[in-house]
């Protein structure tokens, strides 16, 4: 006999004979007649119920069942009696395959996150989580759908990186070093030259770099995978190691690059509401109560455009009160994107067009010599998703850009090769991806919407 998933025995019709369903026990009731068994696989939201008759053989075991334990159900899919299913499993067999033992820490309902948190290797047993980690999965397989569908390559880079892509210094280190006794030079620097890799390497903060070489070459391209950050930003929306999309696409301007940054969260979305019915529905109730309007919403509706100017206008115009101050100039902060996105535009809003001296070197300058071809995708309950930007593919400007940071253009030798060699406009963003989790299933903590969350100080697991 083959084991069905759960999911998958919920859609066959009743009666069914003969199934074989393996799972973790999410609770037992034992009664004179009969025992209860609700069975979770992982492939569904409510599990699905199992009824074992007390004159089954080995009853004894079942009733002695404990929550968590691993089991095997030989059973018949039958029309439910009971309320709150439509079909349950006349169990014929019970087997324990692992049993949990009595101290379980998943025991008790309604178990806060912070909690769950210090049990991150346990928690996907939990509804909220199981959901939380279903949604991730389709949402990261509608990623690949969505560029395969638009002719991209997907591409790896490297993880192991000498380059500092955002130019903001925020990199965790890569070395095979003696730290506690460290090769020296003349000088009693340390001699980076006898590392690993005979140079400085780190862990990659955005594959974008990369994915631009790939780009002048490849057209459409698109890289999907780990990035980095030293930052010592404690809020619920950073990590340290966090999940990126980064499509780069040739011959393409900022306005294309909205256009296709529109689609994408739009298609991701559609996804979701199609595909993962029962878990949103669940965080519907239970996490964000007006979830599913606002999806619907978002999906339905334009987002809106507006440059960093108007932002800064409409902002200062608005009277509200910020913590930071807002004008011409300075970085938005959380508190002014949050507002500008939730109150006075009401869904997703791309900024465009920032002040130079704000944004990374790469970003292509406009005409006007102030403001840069940036762009960031600011939602409702998140704040920043997306941030990206037409890059500047004028080899002298782009040189002039590096120097102006004190940075050497020498050392972006294979960079600005790209610009050399038949370069052409190009654009591209970042999406965070555990920030579309976020979005999409209303969950508060990006410590939630990650299987083993790394922050600072927090490296469990
Ligand atoms: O705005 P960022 O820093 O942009 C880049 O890295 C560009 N190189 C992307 C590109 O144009 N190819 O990061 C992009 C997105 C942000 O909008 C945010 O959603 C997410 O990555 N992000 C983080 N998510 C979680 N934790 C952090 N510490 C994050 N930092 C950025
Ligand atoms: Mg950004």
């Amino acid at each position: 006999m083959k084991r069905t998933r759960i999911a998958h025995a919920l859609t066959l019709p009743a009666p069914q004979s003969d199934l074989l369903l393996k799972g973790w026990v999410r609770t037992v009731r034992n009664g004179k007649n009969v025992s209860f068994i609700n069975l979770n696989d992982g492939s569904n939201m409510g599990g699905i119920q199992i009824v074992v008759p007390s004159d089954m053989d080995g009853i004894e075991e079942v009733r002695k069942l404990t929550t968590g334990s691993a089991v095997e159900i030989v059973g018949e899919l039958v029309e439910s009696q009971g309320k709150g299913q439509s079909v349950e499993v006349q169990a014929t067999k019970v087997t324990t395959v692992g049993r949990a033992a009595e101290e379980y820490p998943l025991q008790k309902k309604g178990a806060s996150f912070e909690f769950l948190r210090t049990i991150a290797h346990l928690r996907n047993r939990s509804n909220t989580f199981g959901a939380t980690f279903r949604v991730r999965s389709t949402l990261a397989q509608a990623t690949h759908a969505f560029f395969a569908n638009r002719g991209f390559v997907y591409l790896h880079t490297p993880i192991v990186t000498g380059s500092d892509t955002e130019g903001a210094g925020e990199m965790f280190r890569v070395t095979t070093l003696d730290m506690d006794n460290p090769p020296r030079t003349d000088k009693g620097e340390i001699d980076w030259d006898k590392d690993f890799f005979g140079k400085p390497a780190y862990l990659t903060v955005s594959g974008q770099l990369n994915a631009e070489a790939f780009a002048m070459g490849m057209s459409d391209v698109y890289t999907f995978g780990p990035t980095f950050r030293a930052e010592n930003s404690n809020t619920s929306r950073h990590a340290s190691e966090f999940w990126m999309i980064e499509p780069e696409m040739a011959f393409c301007d900022l306005s294309e690059n909205c256009d296709l940054a529109e689609d994408f969260v739009k298609h991701l979305l559609r996804t979701v509401l199609d595909d993962c019915t029962s878990d949103l529905e669940f965080f519907n109730q239970r996490i964000d109560k007006g979830l599913l309007e606002r999806l619907q919403h978002v999906v339905d509706s334009g987002f809106e455009r507006m440059t960093y100017a108007e932002a800064v206008k409409r902002l200062i115009d608005s009277g509200q009160k910020f913590e930071y101050p807002v004008e011409f100039g300075v970085n938005l902060q959380a508190e002014h994107e949050r507002y500008l996105t939730e109150t006075l535009v009401g869904r997703p809003t791309f900024v465009t067009d920032y002040p130079k001296s704000i944004k990374a070197f790469y970003m292509r300058r406009n005409d006007d010599g102030q403001t840069v071809g940036a762009v960031d995708l600011l939602v409702p309950g998140v704040g920043e998703l997306i941030g990206g930007s037409a890059r500047e593919e004028r080899l002298d400007v782009l040189e002039d850009a590096i120097r102006e940071l004190g940075l050497e253009p020498e050392d972006y030798g294979w960079y600005l090769d790209t610009r050399r060699y038949g370069t052409a406009p190009h654009a591209g963003f970042g999406l965070g991806f555990e920030r579309m989790v976020m979005y999409a299933t209303g969950m508060q903590n990006i410590r939630d919407v990650i299987p083993f969350p790394r922050t600072p100080r927090n490296c469990e697991f």
